[in-house]
């Protein structure tokens, strides 16, 4: 008994929905109705794995595993009328115009997959999935924390949350998911949005054409920093190392959200002459730590990265002291202006290349006070 008209039926949610219960609800209904039916599921990791689906639950049905979209079609027998994909967001996109392909030849594909990865994102071919279907049904799990529906995927490395850019495999580390809902996924280490230029406020100096930062954005992700340096550096005998002079007011706010026992470190570093726009390759110290750090975790705080000559030079002399490691957290980063690259480990903005001034930035030495970060006017001569 051959459909009529092909269709494609997505269902999808987060992990522990009852996705696959589903699917194999609907596969049995389509049996029974004297359906032919056929399952496929992915490979992972080069793994073939067992030939059925499993729910949660525990209910089973047989699937066969196939490393990719093309190898489908060869193992279609010619009575199947029902075909189904389970886990597809780990399918290549050719499983879109498969997908429609079989419904175009009157089959009925029922697709099971997330459709968010453990951030939040969209999960590789399930958005275009979803757009080409006839029928979408998002499921719900249940909230780990409040018990509320969940529609998102929580990834637990040692039972704290994965950081947006964690490796896939995270070698040594228990790793758990559990379902969320949106006010309870977190995602740290999210690459903070751009951000836009606000109204400078009444009072201030005339040579800002914009706020770029505002004290409140620069509170919120300074604790946000603080709370990703304390999860990383327990049982770590950890230095915040200030570059001054830029780097002060970012380090006496940051170390006060940084949980951990610590000590603290200066260098005095400048490679910006007064009047100079742009640093000049030619860094000079001015001013060493006083400690050893051989053995130390070191984790040096910056205003901003720029050109990067800076700090390459400066991780260039502390590599030597060798430190058990060796980081960076910069509250700025002009990413765009970059000449040497330097490996960046937190960054509190991203920002387009303007001319910036306060919260320790100076405009020819004077202006470090201002709370935020203000843009200095295109052509403006402040001296
Ligand atoms: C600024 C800033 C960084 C450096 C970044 O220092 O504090 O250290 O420039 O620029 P780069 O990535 O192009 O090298 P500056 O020399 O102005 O001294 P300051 O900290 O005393 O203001």
């Amino acid at each position: 008994m051959k459909h009529t008209n092909g269709s494609i039926e997505i269902v999808t949610g987060s992990m522990f929905s009852g996705k696959t219960e589903e699917v194999i609800r609907r596969l049995r209904r389509a049996r029974i109705a004297r359906q032919q039916v056929q399952v496929f599921k992915p490979v992972i990791d080069n793994r073939y794995g067992l030939e059925k689906i499993t729910s949660h639950a525990g209910t089973e049905f047989e699937a066969t595993p196939v490393a990719r979209s093309t190898d489908i079609p060869p193992l279609l027998k010619p009575e199947t009328t029902v075909v189904a994909i389970d886990e597809a967001q780990f399918f290549d996109y050719g499983v879109v115009g498969l997908a429609n392909e079989l419904a175009d030849r009157g089959l009925r594909v029922i697709v099971a997959g997330l459709d968010t990865d453990f951030r939040g994102e969209p999960f590789g071919p399930m958005p275009q999935l979803m757009a080409v279907a006839e029928q979408v049904d998002k499921l719900h799990a249940i909230c780990a924390i409040s018990g509320e529906e969940a529609s998102r995927t929580q990834r637990l490395i040692n039972g704290q949350p994965a950081y947006f850019d964690e490796p896939v495999v995270a070698v040594g580390a228990a790793e758990l998911y559990e379902a969320r809902s949106r006010q309870h996924h977190a995602v740290p280490r999210r690459p903070a949005a751009m951000p836009s230029v606000q109204p400078v406020p009444p009072g201030q100096p005339e040579f800002l054409g914009g706020v770029l930062v505002s004290a409140e954005q620069i509170r919120d992700r300074v604790a946000e920093l603080g709370a990703m340096i304390s999860r990383d550096y327990v049982g770590k005998e950890l230095v915040l190392l200030c570059i001054l002079r830029g780097g002060v007011m970012f380090l006496t706010d940051l170390m006060r959200q940084v949980s951990l026992p610590h000590t603290v470190e200066f260098m005095a570093i400048s490679s910006y002459e007064p009047g100079v726009r742009k640093s000049t390759g030619q860094v000079r110290i001015h001013l060493d730590v006083k400690q050893d750090i051989a053995g130390k975790h070191i984790l040096v705080v910056e205003d901003i990265v720029d050109t990067g000559h800076t700090l390459a030079r400066v991780l260039d002399l502390l590599n030597t002291r060798e430190p058990a490691s060796l980081r960076i957290c910069t509250l700025l980063d002009k990413a765009e202006r970059r000449e040497t690259q330097v490996p960046v480990d937190y960054v509190g903005f991203t920002i387009p290349n303007h001319f910036v001034v306060g919260y320790g930035l100076d405009v020819d030495e004077y202006h470090r006070n201002l709370p935020y970060i203000g843009i200095v006017k295109p052509g403006f001569n402040i001296g």
